[in-house]
């Protein structure tokens, strides 16, 4: 805890963003290697929920790390900085009173799991978007795979820097020939079903 600093209790909480919005707030993770459809099916989401009236907010790995975190590289340390900053900024979107979704690599299981400790009970949806790696380099929708298979690109997930599955999400998506807007509405449905969305 940071000395002399002392929190101040505002009179206007989380609660009564929530009451206002007419939903509650939740956090939205999406993990998974690069090109395994996080981003895309976040987006989806998002967009389903805007359209249902919903408060929400998309912060993913390539616009943070162009602004907030431009910086971080690819590094172990760099990525466990990159998360956590990002837990905290989703917290502070998350008391905003806002769905907030989060679609970064996050290749490792600890720090995810600091991200929901931070959190207070069901605030936090882990959405394991699970794609073969092969899948992800045949996609390659950036080149990145392979430049990264030239030795052009050191440290990349999945090729010579690891990625830590989670062992129990919230949601474990396959994504590997279905369409990224059933991977969406499988969120949406989810989301209806344990009562996020009211
Ligand atoms: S994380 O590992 O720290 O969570 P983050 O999601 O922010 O990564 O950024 C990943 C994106 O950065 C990838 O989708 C890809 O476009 C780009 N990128 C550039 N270099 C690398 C690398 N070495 N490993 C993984 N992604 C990289």
């Amino acid at each position: 805890m940071p000395e002399n600093i002392v929190r101040h209790a505002h009179k206007t909480h989380r609660s009564h963003r929530e009451l206002l919005n007419g939903h509650r707030a939740c956090l939205l993770w999406f993990t998974g290697l690069s090109g395994s459809g996080k981003s895309t099916i976040a987006g989806l989401v998002e967009e389903k929920l805007h359209a249902m009236g919903k408060r929400t907010y998309l912060l993913d790995g390539d616009n943070v790390r162009h602004g907030l975190n431009r910086d971080l590289g690819f590094s172990d340390q760099d990525r466990i900085e990159n998360i956590r900053r990002i837990g905290e900024m989703s917290r502070l979107f998350v008391d905003a009173g806002m769905i907030t979704l989060a679609a970064f690599i996050s290749p490792f299981r600890a720090d995810r799991d600091t991200v929901r400790e931070r959190m207070e009970a069901d605030d936090f949806v882990e959405v394991f978007i699970d794609t073969p790696l092969v899948t992800c380099e045949q996609r390659d929708p950036k080149g990145l795979y392979r430049r990264a298979r030239d030795g052009q690109i050191r440290d990349f997930t999945g090729i010579d820097s690891p990625y830590e599955p989670p062992e129990a999400p919230e949601l474990h998506i396959v994504n590997d020939g279905i369409a990224p807007e059933e991977a969406a509405a499988q969120v949406v449905r989810y989301l209806q079903s344990k009562g996020y969305l009211s």
